[in-house]
């Protein structure tokens, strides 16, 4: 057990954008120390408002279907699952979607789906040109998988301008342990480098506490996400999903990601970071406790009422409270308790944001 000064010149060496050593890493990572942890919060929130000030960026949330090609061991609408109830939003109901978000204040709408051959590279693009027409103010996320070189650059062309694409675990025998073996680490590697050389805002992450994660696996997460050097990093507790292969594993915790998310925002100043829909449904304070660890970024959920439940990634994942978009002014008063405030702005990352000026 190393004594507390050893731990808060980690943490200083972190936010000084000083390397820590292997080693070092394991230290914070398997360190529960309560004074260290709130001395690691303490200053990724000293970063992360000093590059965001006090501002809390919204993500309305579109799952505008759940089809999905791939059988991901975790994943409640892997292909496998014969219990899931599938549906696919038209685009008329997605194009409500986002216009029901403007007027709550949104500017970006995140088309999060399954990997859904019905969505073809020309339909996504329509759909893509209709939202930024109907909303020209706003951003378009999409989150829709992997997909090849031509067609990440033609819904960028469309005017799709960041795209989130989870790594899930940077170590390759890990990954084969969550996916099956049709799926490939590499591939979903060189998407991320691909989505990059296109111009998209990248966004990767982990699921914190997946099935078989070891802490060596989460400091090649953090090297990767060094390396890789992400716009947006999204991370979330893994909970089971009672129809899938891995139903008997036990949840992430709060503590390791609220850790995480700390350790990120300091190796990663600028990053857009949500404190995500898996951490409030672990924890009724999960949001706020993800906030006050360095996040700044919420992605409330605009995906019309009678398909919320069919979408379950995991189980008991909340939909209706004020993780839904329509309840944003009681979401707006639990942000306010933490001392920071949703703001109505696109919320892009600030290279990106100097860059469009
Ligand atoms: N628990 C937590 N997160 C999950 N995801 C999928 N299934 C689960 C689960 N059981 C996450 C994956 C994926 C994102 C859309 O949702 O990280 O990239």
């Amino acid at each position: 057990m190393m004594n507390e000064d050893y731990y808060s010149h980690l943490v200083k060496k972190l936010e000084q954008q000083r390397d820590l050593t292997d080693e070092e890493f394991t230290a914070i990572l398997t360190c529960a120390d309560e004074k260290t942890m709130d001395f690691l919060q303490q200053r990724a929130r000293a970063v992360r408002e000093k590059n965001y000030g006090r501002d809390v960026y919204i993500r309305g949330l579109i799952e505008f279907t759940n089809y999905c090609r791939n059988n991901c061991y975790y994943c409640g609408i892997r292909r496998g699952n014969e219990r899931a109830q599938r549906y696919r939003l038209t685009e008329e109901e997605i194009l409500a979607c986002c216009e029901q978000g403007r007027e709550l204040g949104f500017r970006t709408f995140v088309l999060q789906g399954g990997e859904d051959a019905y969505f073809t590279d020309e339909r996504l693009a329509a759909l893509i040109r209709a939202i930024k027409k109907r909303c020209p103010d706003s951003a378009v996320t999409l989150s829709i998988g992997e997909r090849e070189r031509d067609s990440y650059a033609r819904l960028f062309a469309a005017g799709a301008e960041r795209f989130l694409l989870r790594h899930e675990t940077a170590n390759q025998a890990h990954y084969e342990c969550l996916h099956p073996a049709e799926m490939s680490y590499s591939h979903r590697m060189q998407c991320l480098q691909d989505l990059r050389a296109t111009g998209y805002q990248v966004g990767c992450g982990m699921m914190v506490g997946s099935p078989g994660q070891t802490i060596a696996h989460l400091l090649q997460d953090l090297r990767f996400l060094q390396a890789f050097q992400p716009e947006m990093v999204g991370i979330g507790p893994f909970i089971p999903q009672h129809d899938t292969p891995l139903a008997g594993y036990p949840a992430g915790t709060v503590a390791m990601t609220t850790k995480l998310l700390a350790i990120i925002r300091l190796l990663l100043p600028q990053v857009l970071l949500p404190a995500t829909t898996a951490l409030g449904t672990i924890d009724p304070e999960g949001r706020e406790k993800g906030l006050l660890a360095g996040a700044n970024v919420l992605m409330p959920n605009l995906s019309p009422t009678a398909v919320r439940q069919k979408y379950t990634l995991y189980d008991h994942k909340i939909c209706t409270g004020e993780e839904a978009a329509e309840h944003i002014r009681s979401l707006a008063q639990r942000v306010s308790s933490t001392g920071y405030q949703i703001v109505k702005k696109r919320g892009d990352h600030l290279s990106f944001t100097e860059r469009s000026n």
